[in-house]
């Protein structure tokens, strides 16, 4: 190569490599806009282990934890595994439609599905291998609930595990810390050729993302301290070419774990403030919600509704929608997202407590959606009430989960205006030393959260 065009190759190297480096604030800010204005997203785990529902050899295995663990939690090796769970695992017709129309009526504006778990089972059809739905079941499950999801004008979020226990050279001795359901037997297997798994993930994420419009959120999941980043999965590479083909992406945090990229542990509440951007767009606090926020940085809340994320017939411990709807006011008055799960059943059915429940959640959002979507966190902080703030603008939402027994509440704010947010009525109030104190109606109209509009 001549001289001229090695410098050429070189700068175009360097210039695409920064690719995020190079993005303004400004462009940061648009492309992110819509995934900051919509605080509220469904998760969805759906894959081999969903058929199992919690049972190995016909007996439970556990009524409470992550079921998608199964393969694991019994320790099979990939062969004894499909052969148990492909059976039961039988999409019916249809199923996409359904997640979609109860994320909607929910009131989520995106939806993340797992394209593959840890189990190492595409969703797609891929060409890299023959362990997905299009060799299995001659179907295309991606494309079932990505155009399901574009009917509904719903944002599509691929889930994609970076780590995979059927792939034969994916090299599980290089992380103590990453699970591998054999790992405690000494498998006699032949030295693994890690470089020729990446190839698969590389090419199955290429076809994730060149094969079904337009994808909205890529959410790697996961890294552990000993195995992470670019020595694992080459992920700044990764990251370059999903950016290059889908430029408006948003992606998470989990192809690192190190302090820069949030993380400063293997535990889910190890997670820090520090976010730089070439390593994802947000912060992934799983199971539980930062007492203060994390200000300074994008992070989304991911939960269950039960205690697990793959369906378990056994786990009966679910939320109540009121306090899925109390964890949304608080998340979205701290800033953040939340990104709640279901997880279907093998057939792709949904189980009733959950669209009980969700329901719900969108009945009070059909009426309260103007408090939580587009907010910002409240700079007022935690308020000394039973209750939390948002904030548009100038505009403040008091969310009430209780009444104060004086029936009065004060807010540091000259308020020339308060209203119920549902139904418009005008609330009493003086103003004194810039401080609002607000007459509250006997009985508040929302038995989970009255929402009252300061202007
Ligand atoms: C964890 C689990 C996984 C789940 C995920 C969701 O990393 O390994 O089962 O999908 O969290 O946040």
């Amino acid at each position: 190569m001549k001289t001229t065009t090695l410098l050429a190759a070189m700068f175009v190297a360097a210039a695409t490599s920064a690719h995020s480096a190079q993005e303004t604030t400004a462009q940061r800010d648009a492309r992110m806009q819509w995934w900051r204005e919509a605080r509220f997203g469904m998760f969805v785990h759906w894959g081999l282990y969903s058929g199992l529902a919690g049972n190995w050899n016909g007996k439970m295995v556990s009524d409470k934890g992550g079921l998608e663990w199964i393969q694991k939690l019994v320790n099979a090796d990939t062969h004894t595994y499909a052969a148990q769970a492909i059976p039961k695992f039988l999409p019916q017709p249809g199923f996409a439609k359904a997640w979609a129309s109860l994320a909607k009526q929910a009131g989520c504006q995106y939806v993340v599905f797992t394209t593959k778990h840890h189990e190492g089972f595409a969703l797609h059809d891929s060409k890299m291998g023959q362990y997905d739905a299009g060799d299995l079941l001659n179907r295309d499950l991606v494309k079932e609930i990505t155009d399901a999801l574009h009917a509904e004008g719903l944002k599509v979020g691929f889930y994609h595990s970076v780590i995979d226990w059927h792939h034969p050279q994916y090299d599980f001795t290089r992380s103590k810390q990453l699970p591998y359901p054999e790992g405690g037997k000494q498998l006699a297997t032949t030295p693994r050729d890690h470089n020729r798994y990446i190839n698969f993930l590389h090419g199955q994420v290429d076809e994730l993302i060149s094969n079904y419009g337009k994808v909205d959120v890529l959410w790697w999941d996961y890294s552990s301290m000993d195995f992470q980043g670019d020595e694992a999965w080459h992920a700044s590479d990764l990251m370059k070419k999903v950016r290059a083909k889908q430029p408006g992406i948003i992606m998470n945090n989990r192809l690192f774990r190190i302090p820069e990229a949030g993380f400063n542990g293997m535990g889910t509440n190890n997670v820090t403030s520090r976010m730089d951007s070439q390593y994802g767009d947000f912060v992934t606090p799983e199971q539980h919600i930062p007492a203060t926020g994390l200000p300074g940085v994008d992070w989304e809340t991911c939960m269950t509704l039960n205690t697990t994320w793959g369906f378990n017939e056994h786990d009966h411990k679910w939320k109540s929608s009121k306090e899925i709807i109390h964890n949304l006011v608080d998340i979205a008055s701290k800033g953040g997202n939340y990104l709640l799960n279901i997880g279907p059943k093998g057939d792709g059915s949904i189980p009733a407590e959950t669209t009980t429940c969700m329901s719900k959640v969108g009945k009070w959002m059909d009426k309260h959606a103007e408090s939580i979507r587009g907010t910002t966190a409240s700079p007022l902080g935690k308020p000394d009430f039973d209750g939390r703030l948002t904030r548009r603008g100038k505009v403040t939402y008091l969310h009430l989960f209780s009444r104060p027994e004086s029936g009065t509440l004060s807010l540091k704010l000259s308020a020339t205006k308060a209203t119920m947010l549902d139904g418009g009525a005008a609330l009493k109030f003086t103003v004194k030393d810039e401080t609002t104190t607000l007459q509250l109606p006997d009985a508040l109209p929302d038995p989970v959260a009255t929402v009252i509009r300061l202007e």
